[in-house]
């Protein structure tokens, strides 16, 4: 499924990786496994629309003009401290990017958003910037991310998530129109602490054993 501002990868791999994630009975380093795998089926779509050039290169048969990405090496931002757990996948997959994290926590009464630490690489301005965070909830700590990106100057923001509530796509569209989300599964709704149900709980404590 997908518009302009939504893409949701329904690929069978992913929904099937996605599954046992959501299992609560899948263990911790099978769901950093599995959400490593899924970061990279994401970033597979993320990164469709790339700028490309070509080059002159020798084969061993002859010489051609051969495609190769174009433009300044992409920056990726891990909202912490979940968003490690895309992070990285996405990293193996383009080792060259710039990395830059953006840590907010949620203030569990208020469920806003509060910043304790903020380093991107220079010259957001003319890289696509890919923000990576598991979870679109209430889509505050999203919204105030990406509000912290495009102080730093990016104007090319790619939200890529494992799974989204609608009260979140919402926020999201409402607030940052031009960022376009892409994310495994829309879940049903929020519940009243703000998790996702049926979800998966809370990415953080379920990639690294917190709870
Ligand atoms: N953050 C999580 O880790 N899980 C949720 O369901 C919502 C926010």
């Amino acid at each position: 499924m997908s518009d302009q501002h939504l893409t949701v990868v329904e690929h069978p791999l992913v929904q099937h990786k996605l599954t046992i994630m959501r299992d609560v009975n899948t263990p911790t380093a099978v769901f950093r496994q599995l959400l490593r795998e899924i970061s990279q089926l994401l970033a597979y779509e993320v990164t469709r629309n790339l700028a490309m050039t070509t080059k002159r290169i020798e084969t061993p048969m002859e010489a051609m003009m051969a495609p190769t990405l174009d433009g300044k090496k992409l920056a990726l931002i891990s909202i912490l401290r979940a968003g490690n757990g895309l992070l990285d996948g996405v990293l193996e997959l383009i080792p060259s990017a710039r990395v830059g994290f953006v840590g907010l926590y949620r203030d569990e009464e208020t469920l806003q958003p509060v910043q304790y630490y903020f380093k991107v690489p220079e010259g957001l301005d003319d890289r696509l910037v890919i923000a990576v965070d598991p979870m679109l909830a209430t889509g505050n700590s999203s919204a105030a991310a990406i509000d912290l990106l495009k102080g730093a100057g990016a104007t090319n923001i790619i939200f890529m998530c494992l799974l989204a509530a609608p009260e979140g796509i919402a926020r999201m569209k409402q607030t940052h129109p031009d960022v376009p989300i892409v994310t495994a599964a829309v879940d049903e709704k929020l519940n009243a602490q703000g998790y996702i149900v049926p979800g998966l709980g809370d990415a953080g404590d379920r990639m690294f054993g917190t709870k």
